[in-house]
């Protein structure tokens, strides 16, 4: 048997020359006894939802078609008629949205465990890299259905870029494919959610993926814990990988439920002459609807994009006030907590809000 498995092996050897044993010593690396719980090992929960999207996103390709006068019908189809449509579009909804969740919190706990500080910045700033082009992914897909809401969701998001200083009105043209929303939009659209943002997210967490692999996960000590006990490892194979399988199989079963309880919808078909009387976007949108609400066209923008560089900074400004002004480390943390109440805050206020 050994002799046999041998002579496959080195077959495959020869066929690709590659040191095989490379593998073997990259399954072997130790990882720290905390990712065994799931809260601290969130990034594998969102390489699994983005590995889901893109398999149900290949399946839906085959039938949707990206022109304005089919692609509402084109989902319908796929809704309807096509034999477990449903399921792969309800499959595809739900994992975005959960992948949305399984990022933010990601991102949540490296921020208050401080795992983006020196030598991770860097491994920071492509993180934050990955919310955007998640959360564009979300907008761009939700487009691509071409119902009211999501034809005047669109409308609004090219009037916000519209509204960035300086360089607004070439994005909202680019976005749009020429002055107005027409069938160069869609295809636009189209092109992004299936080339361009998958190439650039594969690419990103290839990067960060390699990133945490070469600075190794952040060493944390709990309360109470010894110093010996918080330098405790466990092999990433195959410990960590099948808690990861778990994991994967769990998600699964609560993806399935979601898709049988609350199957995607289709609501009424983009009618460019008439606009609903409550246009809302997704709910990872909220936040910065409710802002604008708030306040103008132009402060909301400048006020979200100004939110988005100090968080994609944050590692590095941070290291400066420590420098400058001997901030605390608790500093960040009450800053943290404070962002997010007013993330959660107004997310809440405008899902009840008309
Ligand atoms: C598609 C989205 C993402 C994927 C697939 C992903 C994947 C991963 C994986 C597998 C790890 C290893 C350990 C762990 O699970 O925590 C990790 C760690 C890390 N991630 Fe992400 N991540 C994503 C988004 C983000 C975001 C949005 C941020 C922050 C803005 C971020 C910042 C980091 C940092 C700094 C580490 C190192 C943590 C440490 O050393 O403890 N990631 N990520």
């Amino acid at each position: 048997m050994t002799n046999e498995t041998d002579g496959v092996r080195s077959k495959i050897e020869t066929l690709f020359p590659f040191d095989w044993d490379l593998l073997k010593h990259a399954g072997a690396e130790p990882v720290p006894n905390h990712l065994s719980k799931w809260w601290f090992a969130l990034g594998g929960t969102c390489l699994y939802l983005f590995v889901i999207q893109v398999v149900t996103g290949i399946a839906l390709t085959f039938y949707y078609v990206p022109t304005p006068d089919q692609a509402y019908a084109s989902v319908e189809t796929i809704t309807r008629e096509l034999r477990f449509g449903w399921y792969i579009r309800s499959l595809h909804k739900w994992s975005s949205n959960l992948m949305i969740v399984a990022v933010i919190l990601h991102m949540l706990r490296v921020f208050f465990t401080a795992a983006y500080r020196h030598p991770r910045q860097l491994n920071w700033c492509i993180g934050v890299l990955l919310l955007a082009t998640t959360l564009t992914f979300g907008f761009t897909g939700y487009s691509l259905v071409y119902e009211q809401l999501s034809f005047w969701g669109a409308t609004v998001a090219c009037n916000l870029a519209d509204a960035v200083p300086l360089i607004g009105p070439q994005i909202a043209y680019f976005m749009r494919g020429g002055p107005e929303i027409g069938p160069n939009t869609l295809t636009r659209f189209y092109i992004l959610h299936l080339g361009v943002l998958p190439t650039i997210t594969i690419v990103l967490i290839g990067m960060h993926i390699l990133l945490v692999r070469l600075h190794g996960v952040t060493e944390l000590q709990f309360e109470g814990e010894k110093k010996s006990e918080s330098h405790s490892h466990f092999p990433f194979w195959p410990e960590h990988a099948t808690t990861e399988i778990l994991i994967g199989v769990l998600l699964m079963y609560v993806l399935t439920i979601l898709a049988l309880v609350f199957p995607a919808e289709l609501g009424e078909p983009a009618n460019p002459n008439v606009t609903p009387e409550h246009i809302k976007p997704e709910w990872y949108f909220y936040f910065s609807f409710r802002l604008l609400k708030l306040t103008s066209l132009k402060v909301s923008v400048v006020m979200t994009l100004a939110i988005g560089l100090i968080v994609f900074f944050w590692p590095f400004i941070e290291g400066w006030l420590i420098r400058r002004f001997k901030i605390s480390d608790t500093f960040s943390v009450v800053l943290g907590v404070f962002a997010f109440m007013g993330f959660l805050v107004l997310t809440v206020w405008e899902s009840l809000g008309a």
